[in-house]
C-alpha cells in the first residue's frame, strides 16, 4: 500500500480517462480501494483498455448515465473542456447533492490552472457548490493515454487543493484522502496564488522550451543543430515534446499570470544580455553562480536544514554515531579550515575592491551558508573547490538586496556578523536560521546596533528571525560589552565600517581577533589600546589573499583524544594558534599533557604551527578564568579530558556555554552522567571528578547530542577510555564545522561508524 487511509467512497467517477485519470485509478487499485471505479471518455477504445487493464469497472462515452450513484467525481479533462463537462454535470446532478456541510457528491478536478476552472464552475452551477474542491496534482509525463497509466505517478508528488470560502471542509477532507492514498502530499493554496506560482514554476519553463526549440528548428542549419543536440538542448526538446493542445489551453487559461512571469523573465534576460554584450564577467558569474546553487539553497531554506545534499538526506533520517570502546590515536593529519576565519574571508572579500583568493576555506555547512547568502546579494563567488574560493568583491556599497530572507543555517557567527554588516546597507533584509539558531539570543547584537541608529526587529525575547531595515544613518558608539563575545565585537566593527565617526568596543576579556586582523590585512585601519579596539567608518577594503589555517577548535578533539589515551602519538599540521584561540593548548598543558608546538610561522596575518601530542597522565585543575574565552568552543572536548584526569577539574565563569548551539554545560553533564562520570553543575560551570589511571575511565551508553556538533564529537573521543560502546544521536550538524570528521577519526584509530535511522513512516 502506497499512502495512508483508503478512500471511503462507494463509487468514483473519472471523467477523461487519459494518463492522469488512468494513473489515479491505478494508484487507488494499488492502495486497496474497494469501491467501484467508472470512467467517462469520448474514446471508446480508452474505456475498453481501462477495463481490460483492470483499472475501471465500467465506462461510457456519455456522462449523464454515469452520474447517478457517483459519490466522488474527478474531472481529468483539459481545462478548456471543463466548461462543457461542468454544464453537463450541473444538469445531471440534483442541486442539493453538492450542498450542505457534508455534500453527498464531491467534485474535484486536475486542471493546471485554477482561476479559469473556477470561472467555468461559476458559469455552469451559478455558484461555487460546497462539494466542489478544485485541485491540481503536480505530476505528469510526456506519455499519454490510459495505456501509459502508472500507479506510482503521484507518489511523493504534491497535490495543491484550492478550496474557496464556500467549499465544505468535509469535501476537502475527502479529496485529501483520495490523493494521500495515491502517495501524494496534499497542500492548500488560494486560487490566484496557485496560478501565479504555477505560471513561474511550470508554465514559463514550458513556454521557453517551446519557443527555443521552435526557433532553432526553423533556422537554416537546423539539421546540424538537431544532429548535435546534446545536454541542455536535449532537455529543452524533451519539455517541448509535451502535449501541444494541453499547453495551448493552459496558456489561454492562465494568460495574465503567464504574461507577468514572462515580463520578469524578459527583464532578467535583458540583464544577462547586457552582461554578455559588455563582456562583464563578474556580472555573468554572479548570475550563473547564484543560479547553479539555487536548487540546494532553496531546498535547505525550505526544509530549514543543511546546505549540502548528502547531509540533507542524513537529516531526513537521523544521523547516529557509534563509537566502539578503546583504541589509541596515531598519525599525522590536517583538520579542516577555521570556521571563524572562513566566514570572515567571504564577508570581507565581498565588501572589498578586487578579487580575493581564499585557500583552506572550510567547506562546512556554516561557512557555506555565509557564502551562499552573499551570492544572494549579487556577489560572484567561484568555488569552493578543495578549499579554494574566489570572491569577486563588489565594494562597500555594492551589495544588492536579496530577493528573500537570508538563511544562515546553524551559524550564530553568520547571523551576528551579518546583522552588523546589513544594518549599514541601503536595503532591507531578513536573517533566518535553523531550529537551534532560532532559539539563540540576538539582543546582544540588536541592542548595541540600535544605539548606533540601526532599525532591527527581532522575534520575542530577542530571538531570530532578525528584520533589518536598511537606509539608516549609523553613528559610531563606544560600547562596553557585557559579555566577552567576538561575535558581538565583530558585528559592531562591521557596522562601524558604515557609521559616521568612530566605533569603539571594549571587551571584558580578550576574545578572538580575526575580524581586526583581516580588516588590517585588507588595508583598513583598526586601532587597539588595552581592552578596547576601534575603527573609523567610511573607508574601503582592498582585496588580499587569505590562507585559512586549520581550525584549532576541530583540532581540539584530536588533541584530547591523544592526551587521554596511552600509546597515542599524533601530529596535527598547520593549526591556527592565534593567541586569542589557544586556551585549549594552555589548559591541556596545565593538566600535564605532552603537547609541543613546532614549525611556528605566520600565514596571511594569522600564526600557525604544527602540534605534536603524545599521551601523558593528566591531572585535574582549576581552569584559570582568563582562559575561558580563549577556549570557549573547546570545553566539550576538555570535559572529556577532565573525566580521564586524576582529581577534580573545576570550571567557572563559563556561563556563555549555556547559549551556544546547545546549553553545553547541561548537554555535557547529561552525557557524562550517562557514562557514570561524577560531576556537579553550577550556573557558570561544572566540577568534573576524573577517573585518572590509564585504563577504562567510565562506562558506555546512549547520548543525545541535541544537534550540537561539538557535543557529538566530544563523546566520540570519550569512547577511547570507555568500558562500553557509546552511541550518539542527532549528529548531522557535525557537518557545520567538521565535514569528514568520522573518516578522519577512523584514519587515526578511533572506531566510529555512522548510521542513518529512518524517521519517516
Ligand atoms: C565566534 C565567536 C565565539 C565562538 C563561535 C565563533 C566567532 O562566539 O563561540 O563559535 O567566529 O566570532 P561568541 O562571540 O558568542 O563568544
Amino acid at each position: 500500500m502506497v499512502g495512508g487511509t483508503t478512500p471511503n467512497e462507494a463509487r468514483l467517477l473519472i471523467v477523461g480517462l487519459g494518463l492522469i485519470g488512468g494513473s489515479l485509478a491505478a494508484a487507488l487499485r494499488a492502495a486497496g480501494f474497494t469501491g467501484t471505479i467508472q470512467a467517462c471518455d469520448p474514446d471508446p477504445g480508452e474505456i475498453a483498455r481501462g477495463i481490460e487493464m483492470g483499472l475501471i469497472d465500467a465506462g461510457d462515452t456519455r456522462l449523464a448515465p454515469l452520474v447517478e450513484g457517483a459519490t466522488l467525481i474527478v474531472l481529468a479533462v483539459p481545462v478548456l473542456a471543463m466548461r462543457s463537462v461542468m454544464t453537463e454535470l450541473a444538469a445531471a446532478l440534483p442541486a442539493e447533492a453538492l450542498d450542505g456541510e457534508a455534500p453527498r457528491v464531491v467534485i474535484t478536478d486536475v486542471g493546471s490552472t485554477k482561476a479559469a476552472v473556477r470561472d467555468c464552475a461559476l458559469a455552469a452551477f451559478g455558484r461555487l457548490p460546497a462539494g466542489l474542491v478544485l485541485g491540481h496534482p503536480i505530476a505528469g509525463s510526456e506519455k499519454s493515454g490510459v495505456a501509459a497509466a502508472n500507479p506510482r505517478l503521484y507518489v511523493n508528488h504534491k497535490v495543491i487543493l484550492t478550496p474557496a470560502a464556500e467549499t465544505a471542509p468535509a469535501a476537502v477532507a475527502r479529496v485529501q484522502v483520495l490523493w494521500r492514498a495515491c502517495g501524494a502530499e496534499v497542500l492548500e493554496m488560494d486560487v490566484d496564488r496557485h496560478d501565479q506560482v504555477l505560471a513561474r514554476t511550470s508554465h514559463l519553463p514550458h513556454l521557453l522550451a517551446f519557443s527555443l526549440v521552435d526557433t532553432l528548428a526553423r533556422q537554416d542549419e537546423r539539421l546540424e543543430i538537431f544532429r548535435y543536440a546534446a545536454g541542455g538542448f536535449r532537455d529543452f526538446t524533451r519539455i517541448a515534446g509535451s502535449d501541444p493542445v494541453m499547453w495551448r489551453d493552459i496558456f489561454t487559461a492562465n494568460r495574465e499570470a503567464v504574461l507577468a512571469s514572462l515580463d520578469d523573465f524578459e527583464a532578467g534576460l535583458g540583464r544577462l544580455r547586457q552582461a554578455v554584450e559588455a563582456g562583464d564577467g563578474d556580472a555573468m558569474l554572479a548570475i550563473f553562480d547564484r543560479a547553479s546553487h539555487a536548487r540546494h539553497y532553496f531546498d535547505s531554506l525550505l526544509n530549514q536544514t543543511s546546505y549540502q545534499a548528502e547531509y540533507q538526506m542524513q537529516e531526513q533520517g537521523r544521523l547516529t554515531f557509534r563509537a566502539a570502546p578503546g583504541g589509541r590515536v596515531a598519525g599525522r593529519i590536517r583538520v579542516p579550515g577555521d570556521k571563524s576565519i572562513s566566514h570572515r574571508s567571504i564577508m570581507l572579500g565581498a565588501l572589498a575592491e578586487g578579487v580575493t583568493e581564499v585557500k583552506g576555506f572550510l567547506e562546512g555547512e556554516d561557512s557555506l551558508a555565509t557564502l551562499q547568502a552573499f551570492r544572494e546579494m549579487g556577489v560572484a563567488i567561484e568555488g569552493p573547490h578543495q578549499g579554494r574560493v574566489t570572491v569577486h568583491g563588489v565594494g562597500m556599497r555594492g551589495l544588492k538586496a536579496p530577493s528573500g530572507p537570508l538563511y544562515v543555517g546553524n551559524a550564530g557567527t553568520a547571523m551576528r556578523l551579518f546583522s552588523g554588516l546589513l544594518a549599514g546597507q541601503a536595503f532591507d533584509s531578513e536573517l533566518i536560521g535553523d531550529a537551534s539558531l532560532t532559539k539563540r539570543p540576538m539582543g546582544r547584537v540588536a541592542d548595541p546596533l540600535r544605539l548606533m541608529g540601526a532599525k532591527i526587529d527581532t522575534a520575542e525575547g530577542g530571538r531570530p528571525p532578525l528584520k533589518i531595515h536598511g537606509g539608516q544613518a549609523l553613528k559610531g558608539i563606544t560600547y562596553d560589552m557585557p559579555m566577552a563575545s567576538a561575535q558581538v565585537k565583530s558585528c559592531l566593527l562591521l557596522a562601524g565600517l558604515y557609521a559616521e565617526g568612530e566605533t569603539r568596543v571594549r571587551e571584558p576579556a580578550p576574545t578572538r581577533d580575526h575580524t581586526e586582523r583581516m580588516l588590517t590585512g585588507f588595508g583598513y585601519r583598526v586601532d587597539r589600546e588595552g581592552d578596547t579596539c576601534w575603527l573609523k567608518g567610511g573607508g574601503k577594503l582592498t582585496a588580499a589573499p587569505i590562507d585559512v589555517p586549520t581550525d584549532i577548535s576541530s583540532a581540539a578533539f584530536f588533541l584530547v583524544a591523544a592526551a587521554i589515551t596511552p600509546g597515542s602519538n599524533l601530529i596535527l599540521e598547520h593549526v591556527g594558534i592565534n593567541p586569542t584561540r589557544i586556551g585549549v593548548i594552555n589548559i591541556l598543558q596545565l593538566m600535564g599533557a605532552d603537547l609541543r608546538l613546532f614549525n611556528e610561522r605566520e600565514v596571511g596575518g594569522e600564526p600557525v604551527a604544527d602540534l605534536h601530542i603524545r599521551y601523558a597522565p593528566l591531572k585535574g585543575i582549576d581552569i584559570p578564568v582568563d582562559q575561558v574565552p580563549l577556549a570557549i568552543d573547546e570545553f566539550p572536548a576538555l570535559f572529556v579530558a577532565a573525566a580521564c584526569a586524576s582529581g577534580t577539574t573545576r570550571l567557572r565563569g563559563a556561563e556563555e556555554l549555556r547559549v551556544k548551539e546547545s546549553d553545553r554545560i547541561q548537554a555535557m553533564a547529561d552525557g557524562l552522567a550517562t557514562l557514570g562520570v561524577k560531576h556537579s553543575v553550577v550556573e557558570d560551570g561544572i566540577d568534573i571528578v576524573g577517573a585518572g589511571g590509564s585504563d577504562i575511565a567510565y562506562g558506555g551508553g546512549r547520548i543525545d547530542s541535541l544537534g550540537d556538533h561539538r557535543i557529538a564529537m566530544a563523546f566520540v573521543v570519550a569512547s577511547l577510555r570507555a568500558g562500553g560502546e557509546i552511541v550518539i544521536d542527532d549528529c548531522a550538524n557535525v557537518a557545520t564545522s567538521f565535514p569528514g570528521f568520522t573518516e578522519l577519526a577512523r584514519v587515526v584509530g578511533l572506531r566510529v561508524s555512522e548510521e542513518t535511522q529512518e524517521v519517516r513512516a
